[in-house]
C-alpha cells in the first residue's frame, strides 16, 4: 500500500526567533513538493514565528518536547494543549537526546505518546541502539522493546497516524549513516512488530522514518527501500539541502 512521504526537520536547539523566519524564508520554495508532508520540528519559542512564516504552505509545524500535564505548576514546562493552539501537528518524543541527557524512560515515553494522541498531535516516536547494543548484536531486541513499551496502550486506530524514526544513536550527527540495508533491516523489523503487536492493516499504514546523518546525498537511496517512507533530519534540516532530501 502507499504509504505518504514524511520528511522532518528536527532543528534541535538551533535558530532564534528571527532566524528560525529567516530559514523558513530561505527554504520556502526549495520543499514545495505536494506528495510529501514537509515538517519542520522547531524549538518552542520558534512555534508561532514559524507557524506565522509557513502559513499556506505545504509545511507543517512540529514541536521538539512536551510535559504529560495539560497545565499546573510545572516551571518551565509547556503542554500539548498549548502546542496545539499554537499550530503544532506533529510532536517529537523518545528522541534520544531526550532519552540520554535529559533521563526519559519509555515509562514517560508511553505516556506522553497516549498524552499527544489524547490532545490531536501527531507522535514521531524515536527509537533507536548505541554502538555498543550494535556491535554486540543485540539492537534487534533493544528496538522491540522500546516500542513495545512505548506503545503499551496505544490503539490500532492511533498507530495507523504514528510516526515512528528510527535513528540509531551512532549515526547520529556523526556523519556516519546507517547504510541504506541497515536501515532497511530494522524498519522492516519494526514494521513486523508492528504487525505482530496489532495487525497487518496497521502495520502497513504506520510511517517509519530513518534518521542520522541523512542528507541531500544519500537520501535518495535510503528512501528507495520498501520499509522507509520518510527521514528525521537533524543538520540537514537547517540548510538548502534540506529541499533536495523533500525531493529526493
Ligand atoms: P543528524 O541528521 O544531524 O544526524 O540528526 C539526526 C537526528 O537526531 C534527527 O532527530
Amino acid at each position: 500500500m502507499a504509504r505518504r512521504r514524511i520528511i522532518a526537520g528536527n532543528w534541535k536547539m538551533n535558530k532564534t526567533p528571527s532566524e528560525a523566519v529567516a530559514l523558513c524564508e530561505e527554504l520556502k520554495d526549495l520543499v514545495k513538493n505536494d506528495d510529501v508532508d514537509v515538517v519542520y520540528c522547531v524549538p518552542a519559542i520558534d512555534i508561532v514565528p514559524v507557524a506565522e512564516a509557513v502559513k499556506g504552505t505545504n509545511v507543517h509545524v512540529g514541536a521538539e518536547n512536551f510535559y504529560i500535564e495539560d497545565k499546573g505548576a510545572f516551571t518551565g514546562e509547556i503542554s500539548a494543549p498549548m502546542l496545539k493552539d499554537a499550530g503544532v501537528e506533529y510532536i517529537i518524543i523518545g528522541h534520544s537526546e531526550r532519552r540520554d541527557i535529559f533521563g526519559e524512560n519509555d515509562v514517560l515515553i508511553n505516556q506522553k505518546v497516549k498524552k499527544a494522541f489524547a490532545a490531536g498531535l501527531n507522535p514521531i516516536l524515536c527509537c533507536g541502539e548505541s554502538l555498543a547494543l550494535r556491535k554486540a548484536d543485540t539492537y534487534k531486541e533493544w528496538i522491540r522493546r522500546q516500542i513495545t513499551w512505548d506503545l503499551d496502550g496505544v490503539t490500532a486506530d492511533q498507530v495507523k497516524k504514528l510516526v515512528i524514526a528510527y535513528e540509531p544513536i551512532w549515526a547520529i550527527g556523526t556523519g556516519e549513516t546507517a547504510t541504506a540495508d541497515q536501515a532497511e533491516e530494522v524498519c522492516g523489523l519494526i514494521r513486523s512488530l508492528i504487525a505482530e503487536l496489532y495487525d497487518q492493516a496497521t502495520a502497513d499504514e504506520v510511517r517509519i522514518q530513518y534518521g542520522g546523518s541523512m542528507n541531500a546525498g544519500n537520501a535518495a537511496e535510503l528512501l528507495s527501500k520498501p520499509n522507509i517512507d520518510g527521514g528525521l533530519i537533524g543538520g540537514a534540516s537547517l540548510k538548502p539541502d534540506f529541499g533536495k532530501i523533500v525531493n529526493a
